[in-house]
């Protein structure tokens, strides 16, 4: 345990996303790493708060938001439904969500920058240097050869000057070196630790944290020509969460817990510029800044471009979210690099979900029910327990101390190994015990003793017992199942208040029967699965091949097989239509204003011939919003109005698709 900690607190964060990315593994995967990690800590008793959110201010988002013709808020709630829509389908367990652009947050950003100005650790200057863009940082003449691209993202780099204020970095190199010699633990894994000190030892540099060449931030107090650096705007996200500064805040009691999960692209920003910001505002530095690996997909890089971002709705979708959180978190040595391929996912789902675990828990409630009409042995049965029993046993409680070890160094997949290596242990106990041939016995025969099928009974299913609480933290919801088939009722892990200390071996206050369910991970069939995903992969091609289409017996249209992922990317919505002009050379074409509660839009739309503007005037209708811009006779449309449309002796009409009047605008449909 680190000394600095504090009452045992556990309080743990992911980077804030940014809004202007779909989500993808990547996303998904720091943020079910932080979950398995905050749930972890409340089973075993400890004070936890898990806060995620997005990062919704910069260039990006102004000149995304002006190319769809839209303010930057209106783009910034656009989009963050994408990902907040996600965390709950992948069980991501957050006690909050900030957004940067959140009132709550921007006045502590606005709080820090005054506060480090009177301090005199900002200070105004000018700043010339090479620019990126894309990445929003300044880099010094050192870094940049003549090439001139990004030595981050190899992107080409700009010349800018602009005036600047300065935060004084370079005065916390040797604080931070002394930081860091006294808490080896607190980047980790070690290599980061390595790297980031040598880079700190190597000299910091003055910091520029404002910008004149956008609008789209957090004003400097006072000098509004400037907008804060997003990365000091978005670094603040992980205090004014916890109300800083307010006294009797959330801050007061879990900011000396506070350990950040990132990226290790993002690593500097949080173990070099952040603590050195935190010292300079008298508070603690983060406990742990812990680096984990980046996720190629079947060998390459992720890219839109190339369309092969794994997609964390569709892999939920077909997979469940359990089984994909148990591969992303098995499949990689925490901290590492890995590849993510579907194919290793199935393997995984069958060997060790499938395999493994389902089997431990079918054999065990299969015999419980077979030998003994489901009742499960009294614990008194135990005090009969034999070596072999007792071996098991000690294994189980050996788990525990282990996987506790491995949760404190953030090795997720050696406490899901350790886990397994329990689940195996039980296996292999039914293999050598064989309760079979005790149990064609009838009770008073000679050849079964005291009972002795109880007992391994007992055993078997206390070892189950165990795993659902050690497991819960990776897959909550095949916890929950398990823990209903041994007959312990469904809730158990609702508050997941100090499950794991009230744990005792044997101790099981009433008679239990237990449920025999589904099971838990049917297998994937490996040779019809790669049929099923070739079909997949030719249905995601722009033109599907005619194998992959389902004929509508009905209209007679042949239609693609989606899932409900693909669906959930649809975002509908009712807006009220306010106004509808004419558009110019066209006798069909509507240009619709839309109002969808919080923003307006401009809808193209060819009903001219069939509406008259008064029919459609104050109609609540449905529109596609996540359609991409399109111009139509010159005017931009944003979306598209959804009607059904009938062709009847070459005559098309269409009937517009609506809701009831008075419902709430901007409501989705799912
Ligand atoms: O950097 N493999 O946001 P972001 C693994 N807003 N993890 C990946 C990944 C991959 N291929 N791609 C992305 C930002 N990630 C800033 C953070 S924090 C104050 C501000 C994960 O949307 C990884 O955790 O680019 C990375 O750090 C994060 O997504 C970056 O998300
Ligand atoms: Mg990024």
């Amino acid at each position: 345990m680190n000394e600095r900690e504090n009452g045992g607190g556990f309080y743990i964060t992911t980077p804030i996303y940014y809004v202007n990315d779909v989500p993808h593994i990547g996303h998904a995967y720091t943020t079910i790493a932080c979950d398995a990690l905050a749930r972890w800590h409340r089973t075993i008793g400890h004070v936890t708060r898990f806060l995620t959110g997005t990062d919704e201010h910069g260039q990006k988002i102004e000149q995304t938001a002006q190319k769809r013709g839209m303010t930057p808020i209106e783009l910034c709630d656009e989009v963050v439904v994408n990902i907040q829509k996600l965390w709950p389908l992948l069980e991501v367990s957050n006690d909050d969500f900030i957004r940067t652009t959140e009132e709550r947050h921007t006045k502590v950003v606005q709080y820090f920058f005054k506060t480090l100005l009177d301090k005199g650790d900002i200070y105004k200057g000018n700043y010339e240097g090479w620019y990126c863009l894309p990445c929003e940082t300044y880099f010094p003449d050192a870094q940049v050869d003549e090439r001139r691209l990004c030595p981050d993202c190899g992107r080409p780099l700009t010349k800018m000057s602009e005036e600047s204020y300065f935060f004084r970095l370079s005065n916390y190199a040797e604080k931070l070196i002394a930081h860091y010699e006294k808490h080896p633990d607190a980047i980790m894994p070690q290599a980061r630790y390595n790297e980031v000190l040598s880079f700190i030892r190597g000299g910091l540099q003055d910091l520029s944290v404002s910008r004149t060449t956008l609008k789209w931030g957090i004003p400097v107090p006072g000098d509004d020509k400037h907008v804060i650096y997003v990365w000091l705007d978005a670094l603040v996200n992980y205090i004014s969460a916890l109300g800083y500064p307010q006294p009797g805040g959330l801050w007061e009691t879990h900011w000396p817990n506070a350990r950040h999960m990132v990226g290790k692209d993002i690593i500097r920003f949080h173990a070099v510029i952040w603590p050195a910001i935190l010292m300079a505002m008298g508070l603690n530095p983060p406990l742990r800044v812990f680096a984990h690996g980046w996720w190629t997909v079947e060998g390459d890089k992720m890219s839109k471009s190339k369309g092969n971002v794994a997609d964390p709705f569709e892999m939920t979708e077909l997979y469940g979210a359990d089984a994909f959180r148990y591969f992303l978190l098995r499949e990689v040595p925490f901290g590492n690099d890995g590849d993510f391929s579907e194919l290793g996912m199935a393997h995984r789902i069958n060997s060790d979900l499938a395999n493994d675990l389902g089997n431990l828990l079918n054999r065990t409630l299969q015999m419980i029910e077979k030998y003994r009409g489901g009742r499960l042995p009294a614990d008194d049965c135990l005090t009969r327990a034999k070596e072999t029993d007792r071996s098991v046993a000690l294994t189980a409680s050996r788990t525990i101390e282990r996987m506790k070890a491995e949760m404190d160094e953030f090795a997720l997949d050696s406490a899901l190994k350790t886990l397994w290596a329990l689940i195996a242990a039980g296996n292999k106990y039914i293999d050598e015990t064989e309760p079979w041939k005790l149990g064609s016995l009838s009770r008073d025969d000679l050849r079964e003793p005291e009972g002795r099928l109880d007992v391994i009974l007992r055993t078997l299913w206390e070892i189950l017992r165990l795993s659902a609480i050690l497991l819960h933290p990776f897959m909550p919801e095949t916890a929950g199942e398990i823990w209903a088939q041994l007959g312990l009722g469904p809730d158990a892990f609702s508050s997941e208040e100090a499950l794991l200390s009230r744990w005792v071996w044997g101790h099981c206050p009433s008679p239990v029967s237990v449920k025999k369910g589904e099971v838990l991970f049917p297998r994937i069939d490996i040779p019809k699965w790669k049929d099923e995903k070739a079909q997949r992969d030719a249905g995601k091609r722009p033109a599907a091949e005619p194998s992959a289409a389902v004929p509508d017996a009905a209209c007679g249209e042949k239609f693609d097989e989606i899932g409900i992922a693909d669906f959930k990317k649809l975002e509908i919505r009712v807006a009220r239509i306010e106004r509808a002009e004419t558009v110019e050379k066209s006798d069909k074409l509507y240009k619709l204003h839309v109002d969808l509660g919080t923003r307006k839009r401009v809808i193209v739309s060819g009903i001219r011939e069939q509406f008259s503007a008064e029919e459609l005037i104050g109609k609540r209708v449905l529109i596609l919003c996540n359609l991409k811009p399109a111009k139509l006779r010159g005017v931009t449309s944003e979306g598209m109005l959804l009607a059904a449309e009938a062709t009847e002796g070459g005559k098309t009409t269409y009937s517009l698709a609506t809701v009831s009047d008075g419902f709430p605008l901007g409501s989705l449909i799912s």
